[in-house]
Parts: structure tokens; C-alpha cells; sequence
């Protein structure tokens, strides 16, 4: 059978995975399916502030090169995850009492050292992650305390003057459908577009959950972002289960993954699709949601479950 990444390309659309570091070293199974089924890659988290300058000034871009190397050889495009965010802040960052002003240099060298570090070798870029609460008034964090919403412009900015041609996202989660949240979005991107902010594409990330009604209004959701001239993506796509799984779940669950799926395939700038991991062996889900898992395409022994027996049959569609 096709990989989901093949199968993407005669869409010209990208799949792409987030991919952990330390499994991919540990695991030869776990590197053999990332480097074979995809056509992207994501930093699940190397590439996240705290990752790259654990002490003020001293930088470590060496697990996040392993993964552009890593990409570079098996032909896989890079999304860079994720410039600004609130969360996994250095140490030094979240307990430094620090001015606006000096709070403003700080990003600016951040957003400058890490866009020019990987400069000519990332396709798109999360530069903003996370920036609206659920209903749809702007997240509470140290950006927008200290330095106020035009941190927003100013990232972009300065993402845009350190490397001219990646392709610039603002990414956030709960914003599949129509909902308070999306709508607050779509409006502050249409006012960045008016002011010729170089934000480039909207990332959806797609963090579902059986218990819920999965998103039936996608492809219209993503749809007036694209009318604005914008990509869409998802971005983290995943669907987590109260454990045990049953077959019923599973396939609620494959269903889901095709809602997503086909919203990207109806947007005619959505230009990837990107699972969160791929595997049940290894997830983020049951560390924060206590009971909760299997939210991935393959199970713990990289067998597929009915969520990528969908994506495939999407693609094969499509
Ligand atoms: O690096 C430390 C390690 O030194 C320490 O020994 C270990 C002990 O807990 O923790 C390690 O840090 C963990 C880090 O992942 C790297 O593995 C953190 O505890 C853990 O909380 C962190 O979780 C990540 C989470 O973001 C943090 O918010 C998940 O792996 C990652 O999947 C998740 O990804 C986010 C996206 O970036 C944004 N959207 C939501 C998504 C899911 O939460």
C-alpha cells in the first residue's frame, strides 16, 4: 500500500507528523515509519524556547538540527514549532522580573537568533501559538501583560526580516469550527492582512476528542480564512479516547480524523495535514488528560487503526 505521504503528494497536499526526539533515537521502528509514511515533519518540542536556550544566551540547536537533518534525507519539508507561545518558557524567562522594554528586546533577539539560525531551512513557521482563550478574548500571558497585543505584529515582523521566505503561521487549538474563538481570529488576521503584517497561513491544530461531536463545519471555517488569501493547516491532529478503546470508539475516532482530513482537502490552500504523533507508544494525551489516550493513527506495535485506514481512503479519493 501507499504511504499517507505519497498519497498526499498526487494532492499536493503535505502529511506530516510531530516527531519526539528521543524516540526517534531510541527506536528504530518508531524512526523507520517517521522517516517512510510522512512528508513533513513538526518538533514535538525541540524547537520550543525552553529547548533551545535553557540559560540566558547559551543556545542548544542540536537535537532541533538532528531533526532538519533528519528531514533533509528522507525528503520531508520542516515545520518550525513554535516562536511564541506562553507555555515551556525558559526558567530563567518566567521568574526574570523583567521591563517591557527589556521583555520587547528579549523576543525580538529570541524571534531573530532562531528564524536566522534555521533561516533557508524551514517551510513554515508557528510564530504566534495559542493567543486566544475559548471565547475569544486574547490569552492572559506574559506577552500580552507586558508588551501588550502588537506583540503579535511585532513577531511576525521580526519572523519575517530574519527569514523572507518562510511561510508565517498563527496556530491555535478549538478553532476547527465556527465558534467564538475562530471568529476572533479570523478577525484579528483580517486586520494583520489589511496592515500588510506578513502573516502568511492559519494553523488549525486539531486536538479532538471522541466524547464530543467532531467538527462538521470545517471546510467552512477554514474556507473564509482562505478567501483572505491565506494557507490553512492542521497542525497537531489527534483524537483522544477514555481508555479502554473500543471498537466503537475507534471508529468515532477514524471518523474524526476524516472530518479533519476532508476539511483540509476542501480548502484549496490547505497546505498540509499534520498528526501529533503516530503512534499510541507515545503520546502526550494520558499526562495531561488522566484516563484519556489512544489518540493516535497507529496503536503502541504500529499497526493501523481505522483512523489511518480514513486517511488513506481520503487520500486515495481525493
Ligand atoms: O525535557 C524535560 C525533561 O528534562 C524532564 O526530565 C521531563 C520530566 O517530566 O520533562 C521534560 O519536559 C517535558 C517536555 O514535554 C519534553 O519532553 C515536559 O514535562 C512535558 O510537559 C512536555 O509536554 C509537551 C507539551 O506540549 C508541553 O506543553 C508535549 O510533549 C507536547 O506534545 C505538547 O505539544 C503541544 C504543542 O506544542 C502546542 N499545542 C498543544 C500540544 C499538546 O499539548
Amino acid at each position: 500500500a501507499r504511504t499517507l505521504g505519497a498519497l498526499g503528494k498526487r494532492v499536493d497536499l503535505r502529511i506530516g507528523t510531530a516527531v519526539d526526539m528521543s524516540a526517534l533515537a531510541s527506536d528504530a521502528a518508531y524512526r523507520a515509519k517517521a522517516a517512510g509514511e510522512f512528508s513533513s515533519v513538526t518538533p514535538e518540542n525541540v524547537m520550543k524556547w525552553e529547548a533551545v536556550e535553557p540559560q540566558r544566551g547559551t543556545y542548544n540547536w542540536a537535537p532541533a538540527d538532528e531533526l532538519v537533518d533528519f528531514a533533509k534525507e528522507n525528503g520531508q519539508l520542516v515545520r518550525g514549532h513554535t516562536l511564541v507561545w506562553h507555555s515551556q518558557l525558559p526558567a530563567w524567562l518566567n521568574n526574570g522580573d523583567f521591563t517591557a522594554d527589556e521583555l520587547r528586546e528579549i523576543l525580538h533577539k529570541h524571534i531573530t537568533d532562531e528564524v536566522t539560525h534555521f533561516k533557508g531551512k524551514i517551510w513554515q513557521w508557528d510564530v504566534v501559538n495559542e493567543a486566544f482563550n475559548d471565547d475569544g478574548t486574547m490569552r492572559d500571558s506574559i506577552w500580552l501583560q507586558k508588551l501588550g497585543p502588537g506583540y503579535i505584529v511585532d513577531a511576525f515582523r521580526w519572523a519575517h526580516q530574519a527569514d523572507p521566505k518562510a511561510t508565517l503561521f498563527i496556530n491555535d487549538y478549538n478553532i476547527e469550527g465556527v465558534n467564538a474563538k475562530s471568529t476572533a481570529l479570523y478577525k484579528l488576521v483580517t486586520q494583520l492582512r489589511k496592515e500588510h503584517v506578513p502573516v502568511h497561513g492559519v494553523g488549525i491544530q486539531g486536538h479532538l476528542d471522541v466524547q464530543y461531536s467532531a467538527p462538521h463545519d470545517i471546510a467552512t471555517n477554514m474556507k473564509r480564512f482562505d478567501d483572505l488569501g491565506l494557507e490553512t493547516a492542521i497542525t497537531e491532529a489527534d483524537v483522544r479516547i477514555p481508555m479502554p478503546a473500543d471498537n466503537t470508539e475507534l471508529e468515532a475516532q477514524a471518523e474524526a480524523y476524516d472530518v479533519l482530513l476532508r476539511g483540509c482537502l476542501l480548502t484549496e490552500h490547505c497546505t498540509d495535514f499534520t498528526v501529533w504523533g503516530f503512534t499510541d507508544k507515545y503520546s502526550w494525551v494520558p499526562g495531561v488528560f488522566t484516563g484519556e489516550g489512544a489518540a493516535n493513527i497507529l496503536d503502541e506495535n504500529y499497526k493501523a487503526k481505522a483512523a489511518y485506514n480514513a486517511m488513506s481512503q481520503d487520500l486515495t479519493l481525493a
